[in-house]
């Protein structure tokens, strides 16, 4: 993990990213999650991956979870336990999982996590690690970026920017700007596409049960740009390879 630059290890970014909630291009992203959750986990036992200031854990408790929040960065983990002092955060050092209980969770959440780790090798670890920490049963959900987000114009996000997106190949880097905040640094993803994460999915012993790209309806209240015609999220629901 030595190449890889958190965006997210500052505390502007944490303050910035904490007055995130649900709304905007981001409604599309929760919204169907409970009724993933309903259709697919068996149990409470969760497991937050990447949880940022705590918006995606707090999501999970507000559904019955019991959720742990993990991640590696300390401003994020600092600003979740602030806002939510009951909430379970804890400081994960790099891929290291093994303080987390093998086998010990029911719904695995990585919302937006792997937007910005390079490389296949450290995908292919991260995976593998959740993997194992997944009880036999269990479900992981992986919410990414779709390709498109970085090309189009949202409600949460602008590109205009960065026509140099367009040349972006699996792995490159790709930039975008949260509106909803309004810290302007733009976020620097890698790219990473459909096929590539089920490469990875494969090599990691991961099964997918179902992809979903949500639209918008037309009828939310927010002021969707491209929402209603093209996917901003890829939600990916896998479990452990038979
Ligand atoms: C875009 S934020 C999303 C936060 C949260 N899931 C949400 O929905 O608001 C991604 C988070 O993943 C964290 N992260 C990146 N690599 C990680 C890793 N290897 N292990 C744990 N967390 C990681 C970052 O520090 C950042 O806080």
């Amino acid at each position: 993990m030595s190449d890889f630059v958190n965006c997210y290890e500052s505390a502007t970014r944490a303050e910035a990213y904490s007055k995130l909630e649900f709304a905007n291009t981001y409604h599309l992203a929760f919204r169907d999650l409970p009724e993933i959750f309903r259709a697919h986990v068996k149990g409470t036992a969760a497991l937050d991956f990447g949880c940022g200031t705590g918006r995606s854990t707090r999501f999970l408790v507000s559904l019955g979870f019991a959720v742990v929040g993990v991640d590696i960065s300390q401003d994020m983990v600092g600003k979740a336990r602030q806002i939510d002092p009951k909430g379970d955060y804890r400081l994960i050092p790099g891929d290291d999982m093994s303080a987390l209980q093998r086998e010990g969770f029911s719904l695995i959440l990585s919302a937006f996590t792997f937007d910005n780790i390079p490389g296949m090798e450290t995908k292919l670890r991260l995976f593998g690690g959740l993997c194992e920490l997944l009880k036999k049963d269990g479900i992981l959900v992986n919410i990414v970026s779709t390709p498109e987000i970085y090309l189009n114009e949202w409600a949460s996000f602008t590109t205009r920017d960065f026509p140099e997106n367009r040349n972006a190949g699996p792995g490159d880097e790709v930039r975008i700007i949260t509106t909803d905040f309004e810290d302007r640094s733009p976020a620097v993803d890698i790219l990473w596409p459909h096929e590539s994460y089920l490469e990875v999915y494969r090599r990691a012993s991961l099964e997918m049960v179902e992809v979903r790209r949500p639209l918008a309806k037309g009828d939310e209240p927010y002021r969707w740009i491209s929402e209603t015609r093209i996917a901003p999220w890829a939600i990916y629901v896998l479990r452990r390879s038979s």
